[in-house]
Order: C-alpha cells, then sequence, then structure tokens
C-alpha cells in the first residue's frame, strides 16, 4: 500500500555556513527519504533556513548588510552546498518568508484565544548603549560561586554553577562592551504545563526512540514550566499580533518553518496541504534532528500542534553529533570541515556512503576517522562494487557486442540477492543504515566471489567457451544491477550513471527481481575514483586555513559555534590614539601569487616606493592575481609581522565589501604614489 510521508531536517540557522554536521543530518534524511521513494511512496522532503534570531540580526550590523540581504546570501550558499551533496530536497524555504508569518499568527492566535497564552513583566539584562535587551549569552563576567572570570551569563563552565545574568559579577555586554543593567518588560509565554497530560502518554516508543523517551520522562519529573515565546524590539522576527513591539522568539516560529516550506512546495504542485497538516490526517509526518534540540521537539513542538488544532508528528528521528577522529569538531585541528571546503577536494558520495556505514537508530555520536573513511571508502566502493562492473563490462563490450545472453548463469545466486531485499528495506526503514550496508556488502563480496571462481579472463582464452565467458559476465552484471539498486539511496550520482552503463531507465526497488537478459548495455566508463590520501590531508590543510585567513575580513570569520563573544563581535569603539596608531600607506602590487596548498590567500609583493613587502592576503575569492599587478591600494604598514603557515606577513591590504567574490580592493587613484602616507 503506498504511504504519504512528509519528512523534514532541522533548520540550519542562516548566520553560518553548512559543515560536516549539518550534512550528517541531511544525509541520514535524504537516504530515507530516497529509500521511500523508491520504494514507490507519495514522500515530500522539505527544509528551510531558520532566519531570525538575535545572532542573524547581530551579524548583519557587524557586516553592514540588512538581515534578509544576509539571509539571501546564506541561503543562497546552503542551497548550493546541499545541492552539491545530492540532497534532495523537494522544496528549501525560508521562515522569513510570507507562509510562515501567518502560519505563526495562526497558531499563536489559536493558543491565545484557548487560553495557553501568559503574560507578565519580568526583568532582563539591558544593553544602555545599544538600547536592546541582552540574551544571556551575550552576556560575560565573574562567576558568582567559584569567582572564574570571563563566564557567560547563564552558566559556569569553570564549576558548573547556574545562575541568571544578574548574578554575574562584574558583568559586561558582550556586544558593545557595556555594563548591562535591569529593566522590566512585558514578555508572552505559552503554558506547557497545560499538555503534560497529553505529552506523556504521547511520548512513547512509538513516536520516540528508547533514549529520548528517557529524557522526557526526567523532564517530566523536574516539572514542566512555561515558555517565555517573546522578544523586545529590536529583534529580526515576526511582530506579535496585537503588540507594538513585541517579536515572536527565533524557536516559536522555526518549527513552525516546517508547515511553512511544505505550504510553499503545496501551492507550487498542487498537493493538498490540509492531508498532511489537519487533526485527523492519516499522513505521516518525520521529523529527523539533532539530540541538542530534542526538548523543542519533543514538548513545545507537540504542545503548539495540540494546541493550535493540527496533527502531531509520527516520530522524531534524533541522532547524535558527528565527532572527527573521536573528536568534536576542532578549528584548530582543522576537522571543523565545511561543505565546501569538503567540496573542493572530496565526491560527495564518499561521505554519504561513509556515513551510511556508520550510521543507526540511536542517538549515539557518529565519528569521522579520516584513515577509515579513506579505506572503507577504497576498498567497498571501488574495490567490490565498482569492481565487479569494471571486471564483466570488458568482456561483454568487446566479445559480445555489448550484448547480454538470454539465461542467467546461475539462478540460485541471483535468487539469494534478490530474496534479502525484504530484510534490507525493512533497516533502510528502521534508520538502520549500517546493518543494511554490511548486508549489502556481503552480497558484493559473493558477487566477487562467484567472478573469481568462475574466471572469465581464463574462458576467454579458451576456444568453444564464448558462451560461458558471456553468461558469467551477464550474470556479474546483473549482481552489480541489484547492488546497485540497494544502495541507490545513498548513492544516487552513482547509481544514475550505472543505469546509464547497463542502458536501463531509472530502476526502483520493484525492479530487483527483473534480471536484464538479452539486453545491450553501453561501454564501461570507470564509476568511481578512488580517495587520494592527500586529498583528505589538503582538505584538513585548508579547514585550518580558513581560520587563519579569516583574519582580514570579517564575513569570513567562522567563530566557534558556543561563543557568541566570537559569533558578532561589533568592532569597540576606540580612540582617536588608537586609530593615529596606525601608519597607513599608498602601495603597489609588484607581484601578485598564488599560494601552494592555499585556497583563499594570495601572495602579494608590495612596493612602498622603495621598501618591499610581503604580504598574504585572503581575497583570492575576488581576484585573479594577474589583475591586482601594477595597481595601487592601501596597506597597513606598522603591523608587527605575523608568521603565518606560509611565510610571514609584513602587513594587510585594506578591502571592502561583504566577502566572498564581492570583495574590493581600495584603489587610489589621483596622484597616488607608492609610500605615501594616507592619513
Ligand atoms: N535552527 C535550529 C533548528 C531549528 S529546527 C525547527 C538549529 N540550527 S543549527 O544550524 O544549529 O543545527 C541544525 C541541525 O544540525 C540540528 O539538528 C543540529 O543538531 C545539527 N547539527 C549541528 N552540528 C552537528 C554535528 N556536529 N553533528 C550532527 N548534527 C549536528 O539548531
Ligand atoms: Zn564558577
Amino acid at each position: 500500500m503506498s504511504r504519504r510521508i512528509l519528512v523534514t531536517s532541522a533548520l540550519p540557522y542562516a548566520n553560518g555556513p553548512i559543515h560536516l554536521g549539518h550534512l550528517t543530518e541531511v544525509i541520514q534524511t535524504d537516504i530515507w527519504v530516497r529509500f521511500q521513494k523508491l520504494r514507490g511512496h507519495e514522500c515530500y522532503y522539505v527544509c528551510a533556513d531558520d532566519a531570525h534570531g538575535t545572532p542573524i540580526m547581530l551579524k548583519a550590523r557587524a557586516e553592514g548588510v540588512t538581515p534578509e540581504e544576509l539571509i539571501e546570501r546564506i541561503g543562497r550558499e546552503h542551497r548550493q552546498d546541499f545541492d552539491d551533496f545530492l540532497i534532495g530536497f523537494d522544496n528549501y524555504h525560508s521562515t522569513h518568508s510570507d507562509e510562515n508569518r501567518e502560519f505563526a499568527a495562526l497558531i499563536y492566535q489559536r493558543l491565545d484565544a484557548a487560553g495557553h497564552i501568559a503574560s507578565r513583566t519580568i526583568k532582563q539584562a539591558y544593553d544602555p548603549e545599544l538600547n536592546m535587551f541582552l540574551p544571556d549569552r551575550y552576556i560575560k563576567g565573574e562567576c558568582p560561586r567559584c569567582g572564574a572570570g570571563d563566564q557567560y551569563g547563564d552558566s559556569c563552565e569553570a564549576c558548573g554553577a547556574t545562575y541568571t545574568p544578574a548574578e554575574l559579577k562584574n558583568a559586561v555586554s558582550v556586544v558593545s562592551g557595556a555594563t548591562p543593567v535591569e529593566k522590566e518588560s512585558l514578555h508572552y509565554f505559552f503554558k506547557l504545563q497545560d499538555f503534560e497530560a497529553m505529552l506523556r502518554e504521547w511520548a512513547s516508543p512509538e513516536h520516540l526512540q528508547d533514549e529520548v523517551a528517557n529524557k522526557l520522562a526526567e523532564w517530566f519529573g523536574d516539572g514542566l514550566r512555561e515558555w517565555d515565546i517573546s522578544r523586545d524590539a529590536p529583534y529580526f522576527g515576526f511582530q506579535i499580533p496585537g503588540t507594538e513591539d513585541k517579536y515572536f522568539y527565533v524557536w516559536l516560529d522555526a518549527p513552525i518553518g516546517y508547515m511553512a516550506s511544505f505550504k510553499s512546495l503545496c501551492e507550487r504542485e498542487g498537493i493538498n496541504f490540509d492531508d498532511f497538516w489537519a487533526k485527523d490526517s492519516d499522513a505521516e509526518l518525520y521529523h529527523f534532528i539533532g539530540k541538542d534540540i530534542i526538548y523543542f521537539h519533543a514538548l513545545f513542538w507537540p504542545a503548539m500542534l495540540e494546541g493550535a488544532g493540527f496533527r502531531k508528528p509520527n516520530q522524531i528521528c534524533a541522532h547524535g553529533f558527528l565527532t572527527v577522529d573521536g573528536q568534536k569538531m576542532s578549528k584548530s585541528r582543522g576537522t571543523f570541515i565545511m561543505a565546501r571546503t569538503y567540496l573542493n577536494h572530496l565526491n560527495p558520495e564518499y561521505l554519504r556512503y561513509y556515513l551510511a556505514a556508520k550510521l543507526g537508530a540511536s542517538v549515539h555520536d557518529i565519528d569521522l576517522n579520516l584513515k577509515d573513511f579513506t579505506q572503507r571508502v577504497n576498498s567497498d566502493l571501488v574495490g567490490k562494487l565498482v569492481n565487479i562492473a569494471s571486471r564483466c563490462a570488458g568482456f561483454v563490450n568487446k566479445r559480445f557486442d555489448g550484448r547480454l545472453s538470454g539465461q542467467l548463469a546461475a539462478p540460485e545466486l541471483f535468487r539469494a540477492f534478490t530474496s534479502v531485499s525484504e530484510n534490507i528495506a525493512s533497516l533502510y526503514e528502521k534508520r538502520e543504515f549500517s546493518r543494511a550496508i554490511r548486508e549489502v556488502m556481503a552480497l558484493a563480496d559473493q558477487a566477487n566471489q562467484y567472478i573469481d571462481e568462475q574466471k572469465p579472463w581464463v574462458m576467454a582464452k579458451e576456444a568453444g567457451r564464448e558462451g560461458e565467458v558471456q553468461a558469467v559476465c551477464t550474470m556479474g552484471l546483473n549482481l552489480f544491477r541489484v547492488l546497485l539498486i540497494y544502495l541507490k539511496p545513498v548513492l544516487p550520482k552513482l547509481a544514475a550513471a550505472g543505469e546509464d552503463f547497463l542502458n536501463v531507465e531509472p530502476q526502483s526497488w520493484a525492479d530487483i527481481g527483473t534480471p536484464l537478459l538479452d539486453h545491450t548495455i553501453n561501454p564501461f566508463k570507470p564509476l568511481m575514483t578512488r580517495i587520494d590520501e592527500d586529498k583528505v590531508a589538503a582538505m584538513v590543510e585548508e579547514s585550518k586555513e580558513t581560520l587563519k585567513a579569516a583574519q582580514p575580513t570579517a564575513s569570513q570569520d567562522q567563530p566557534p559555534a558556543d561563543s557568541p563573544l566570537a559569533k558578532d563581535p561589533i568592532a569597540a569603539e576606540i580612540e582617536f590614539d588608537d586609530f593615529a596608531k596606525l601608519d597607513l600607506r599608498i602601495a603597489r602590487i609588484a607581484k601578485a601569487e598564488h599560494v601552494e596548498g592555499a585556497d583563499k590567500l594570495l601572495q602579494l609583493t608590495l612596493d612602498l616606493g622603495g621598501e618591499q613587502r610581503n604580504v598574504f592576503a585572503g581575497i583570492k575569492s575576488a581576484y585573479q592575481p594577474e589583475q591586482l599587478e601594477g595597481k595601487l591600494t592601501v596597506m597597513v604598514a606598522n603591523l608587527k609581522p605575523r608568521k603565518m603557515r606560509f611565510g610571514v606577513s609584513e602587513g594587510m591590504v585594506l578591502a571592502a565589501g561583504p566577502g566572498g567574490k564581492d570583495l574590493w580592493i581600495l584603489e587610489p587613484h589621483a596622484g597616488a604614489e607608492p609610500g605615501m602616507r594616507v592619513k
């Protein structure tokens, strides 16, 4: 029976690039969705950028653009990254959309009408210079318990104490450096506790993994509390209906973004929205998320849906965190790898396969061990899978004009391959991908063993055994085709290339049992090449370099995810004396060269009218070296020389723009001479 299924991945924040952690989630989801489609179900996969909140507002300010411009640009980058990793979204939207504004208002109004919204005045830390309330994480000071410095407004990393920002000693606003004051403001709350009975019943193994259900039991034990869903202006988000200057907290409208993205798909493709979201819907709804956001998805979200008269999810599918070489992704080790950095060096299907081979249905963390990654992909995909095809294709193409024989040489082996299809399907269905991959690779071993035993290359040399060669190779290619379908959710591009080679229509799960006989295939082209260890090393190097090259332009800076301080530093005010210290000079770019192994940097030789300086500048995204030679620019000439990985940098050139391709090196004209002072 055909099912109707709607699937989502968590909405990435629109204030930074996609990294391998995000990819772990969307790859897991995408494999599951592709599997459902392959099985012939009506399945939709939607996602969006999570575009609201204080960090995005501040980042836009720091870059001198509007939040709308920022989320537009980041949204474009996110889509491109996901496309290139073969993530088959049916729709990728934004939470800053008309659909989302309408649904957020509708859900809020229904909750309010049913008495689930409360309001009262609370005291909160306020930045008197920037005239804005400060989230806890934007305040730092000394821990009231142990005295450790540089601690956030909500908890101490040194001793583990939790407290309110008001208790913090010598607190400062991370944004402006000002001392926060306390200020009153009216806030709106969602009464989560109204839904306790419903949630306790809903939080069953039918809807949640065991580990998640246990976590919820703990939370129930602590008691459910009202949830603050409003924020004061200035805030980038949706205004709360019926208020002047109150906005929905980003996490209120974020999950509603799932509905909004689906709604926009419905409009485009004529799908009936209510079939999927009405209270009595018999369509299925699944949310794939990381374990850090369970509270929002397993408590707030079902309660909001219930309170507003919509259906609840069938399942929250939570996964663990990606670690690299056994540790949290780290910038200094070069293991905080952006999607784009990976793509600069490696084929996306390597990662899709490796993650599939590691992912299960639990919330355990998943480790990307770079050595194991290389070996596993090379041995499984190139050494086993693709090898089957390449061992058989040559004979069929050269000796039989691409023609397969009319019968299977070993029908019982073919049956052994196809009879496990429901077992493999049920592993995919349960998100036990690693077990599915193990089954498939065991079959690939059997296929190679069959060819080893038959030795078509020996037969080919013996007179009168032509028919046997054709039969064995036909058999091998038929086994290959079955494996290709089993792996199609994981390796869509390889599967398509394989279908091309086999000269067949896109295969679905239902085609598994039908062998290819009396059929002409196409010439064989290598379907996948081995991972070169050097490329993995280069990816790690580039990831380290992104960190260093980040210094010259703020927009490239990828701050540690856990540090709002590093996130959006709005440059603090400086005294005139500080400014006067800068020795700004006109410099002529005498030479500009690529830096071997660096993706962002150019090496510039700057002429200061007699003196020459060597400077590394992170402007390669915007300029070709030859465009720069002979141009004048402005440089900071008295910057202390800095040792970089590629050499010593003796100064800095000034450039302007948001970054990437849009970066302009300042080009003084009219009477400027190398060496001239600028101020
Ligand atoms: N915007 C919220 C989600 C709103 S959903 C209504 C958010 N965004 S996020 O960009 O921080 O994370 C998006 C997803 O990526 C989350 O599910 C998160 O758990 C996941 N991951 C982020 N880093 C990860 C790893 N290192 N490993 C695996 N998943 C990770 O949270
Ligand atoms: Zn402390």
